[in-house]
């Protein structure tokens, strides 16, 4: 099943009454209370469904999932969760999973009302379209890492967030798994932003469900190596039980022999085959038991809210829930449901997987792409690009995604020594253009100025009216100053202008960036950033510097 790509939220600090749910804690590869019984996920995923974005080109190669383009944000509603709440109660779920939330809303409501009944929350914090990682050309970049945050930071005061998905099947097919390092190295800087502010949630992913081959390359991949880097939790998405199946019908044995081994706990994390009506749930039980519950800590039933594609437990009409008969099979199936509760805590001690080689199934490197750098990216952009994209094209992902291929092409038809691999990447080989961080309008500037050097005349900077020479008081005038800057910008001293005013309030085409990530992750990725700067400039350096002493005119 493919659904939404996660959300967004917005911080206020207002107090919050004491938590009705317990800590929940990772050790191993199980889950586990404050009194140290396994935790198994009993869960709904409860979403509405929002409209769904016309068929790319682009996605259509890559599996042809259809994707929503807008979301209704169903932890903004106090009277939609207060209408909801007593069916939750009845499915006597313990969690629910939401795909895509709005960091600018308020969400205090909702989630007391969820944490009064005891229930968590798995909230994936990418968002339609271009809040998630493009699965067809996939980076990873300072824009989502600042949007991921920004959900992170409005929902951390709340003590039943159990987990934060980074990603909801953007690796959809063996074809597309060179698009798994970009997204692990968004669980670890997610993880390492959770830690900076002492937050305990855990980081997951949730996969689409596929051959045994793919399926085991792409969970063990995402969950190899040190605590550093790996998922916390990992989900699959999972539809092969279908009516009163069984273990060996659905699968469900295979599967859970394949992930037997992963060292972290795993759960199905879309689960509700419609295949073969009426859905009977039977797969409850058989997940809440061995040896499915040996591997498996619970899943989420899907949906709560009806789907176009016939998924769905209740109809809402206005402030009136009808429920189905489904919705009464799971009812009864979850009520009694509890699973087994070994093996014990002191059992459990987190262990580090060696990562799978790459093969035809997982055409995904282990050497992960940098942390993204705001500093760096928004330094070039105002003090060593000469050419830059209009704010209002900047603003439409569609056009700035078209122009850069334009702009590209440009570059290479014109036989400049410079291509674009200076903001692409490669998740097979593990090669990562020193701008393929930076937000795809600051790449498009990249793009844009590359092009203008090799003929700085006002009209090698105009792309049919979607760029404008950058006039800004630390513009470079020449290619000489263009290298200075860039150079000065990767060794970690722009030119500011204004010393006080941070690098991310300029207000400019590139800014989406928020204070919170300068003062979260962005500061470690300083560090890690670091590592490789001086060669990476000398890339970007070359590509600006491109016409020997160029003067701009
Ligand atoms: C979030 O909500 C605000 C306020 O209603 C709205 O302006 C904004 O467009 C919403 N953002 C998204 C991504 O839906
Ligand atoms: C996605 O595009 C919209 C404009 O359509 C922009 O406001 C938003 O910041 C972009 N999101 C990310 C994560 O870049
Ligand atoms: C985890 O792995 C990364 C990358 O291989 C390495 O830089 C880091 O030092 C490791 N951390 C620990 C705690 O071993
Ligand atoms: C609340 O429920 C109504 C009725 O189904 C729906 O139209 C509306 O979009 C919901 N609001 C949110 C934020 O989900
Ligand atoms: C659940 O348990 C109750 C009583 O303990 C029993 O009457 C009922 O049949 C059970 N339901 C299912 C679906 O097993
Ligand atoms: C910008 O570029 C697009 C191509 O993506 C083109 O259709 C459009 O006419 C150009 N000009 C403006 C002002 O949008
Ligand atoms: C990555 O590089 C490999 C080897 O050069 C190439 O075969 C592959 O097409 C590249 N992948 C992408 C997504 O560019």
């Amino acid at each position: 099943m493919r659904f939404l790509r996660a959300l967004t939220v917005t911080a206020s600090l207002v107090p919050l009454a004491s938590a009705a749910v317990v800590k929940i804690t990772r050790s191993g590869k199980y889950l586990y209370d404050d009194a140290g019984s396994r935790f198994y996920i009993k869960g709904v995923a409860y979403q509405p469904q929002g409209e769904l974005a016309a068929e790319s080109q682009a996605n259509e190669a890559n599996g042809g999932f259809p994707e929503p383009s807008s979301f209704h944000d169903p932890l903004s509603s106090e009277a939609n969760c207060t209408r909801d709440i007593p069916y939750l109660k009845q499915l006597s779920v313990n969690a629910v999973r939401v795909y895509s939330v709005n960091s600018s809303l308020n969400h205090d409501a909702c989630m007391k009302i969820l944490d009064d009944a005891g229930i968590y929350v798995l909230l994936d914090v990418s968002l339609p379209l271009n809040g998630s990682i493009d699965r067809a050309s996939p980076s990873w970049t300072t824009n989502l890492l600042d949007e991921y945050i920004r959900t992170i930071d409005a929902f951390n005061k709340y003590p039943n967030v159990l987990a934060y998905n980074i990603g909801n099947e953007v690796i959809s097919a063996p074809s597309n798994t060179y698009a798994a390092p970009y997204v692990k190295a968004a669980a670890r800087d997610i993880k390492a932003y959770l830690r900076s502010i002492s937050s305990n949630a855990l980081v997951g992913y949730a996969a689409v469900d596929g051959d045994a081959t793919f399926r085991n390359a792409v969970a063990h991949y995402m969950t190899c190596g040190n605590d550093t880097d790996t998922i916390d939790l990992y989900g699959l998405n999972n539809y092969q039980w279908c009516g009163a199946s069984s273990l060996t019908a659905s699968n469900w044995d295979t599967i859970t022999q394949g992930f037997s081994d992963l060292t972290v706990p795993t759960y199905m994390s879309e689960f509700g085959c419609i295949t073969s009506p009426p859905r009977l749930w039977t797969e409850v039980a058989a997940l809440l038991a061995t040896p499915v519950s040996d591997v498996f800590s619970g899943g989420i039933a899907f949906s709560f809210f009806p789907t176009s594609d016939g998924y769905g437990m209740t109809t809402i009409d206005g402030n009136t829930v009808t429920t189905n008969s489904d919705f009464t099979r799971l009812a009864a199936a979850y009520g009694n449901a509890t699973g087994p509760n070994s093996p014990a805590m002191s059992s459990q001690q987190n262990t580090a997987a060696a990562c799978p080689q790459e093969s035809a199934a997982l055409l995904a490197t282990t050497n992960l792409p940098p942390t993204p750098n705001p500093d760096v990216c928004n330094c070039l952009d105002k003090s060593a690009f000469a050419c830059l994209v209009n704010d209002a094209t900047a603003n439409d992902p569609v056009k700035v995604g078209e122009l850069t291929n334009i702009a590209c092409d440009m570059l290479a038809k014109a036989g400049s020594t410079v291509d674009c691999t200076t903001i692409g990447s490669n998740g097979s080989t593990g090669t990562y253009g020193p701008l393929s961080m930076c937000s795809p309008d600051i790449k498009l500037s990249w793009a844009f100025s590359a092009y203008y050097m090799l003929n700085p005349i006002a009209t090698s900077c105009d792309f049919s009216g979607n760029a404008t020479r950058n006039e800004g008081a630390d513009a470079p005038r020449n290619a000489q100053d263009a290298t200075i800057a860039a150079d000065n910008c990767f060794a970690g001293k722009p030119a500011v202008v204004t010393p006080t005013s941070s690098p991310q309030s300029t207000g400019d085409s590139g800014g989406s960036n928020s204070p919170s990530e300068s003062s979260g992750a962005a500061t470690k990725s300083g560090a890690q950033a670091s590592f490789s700067l001086s060669s990476m400039a000398a890339v970007v350096i070359a590509a600006l510097g491109v016409v020997a002493g160029a003067v701009v005119v």
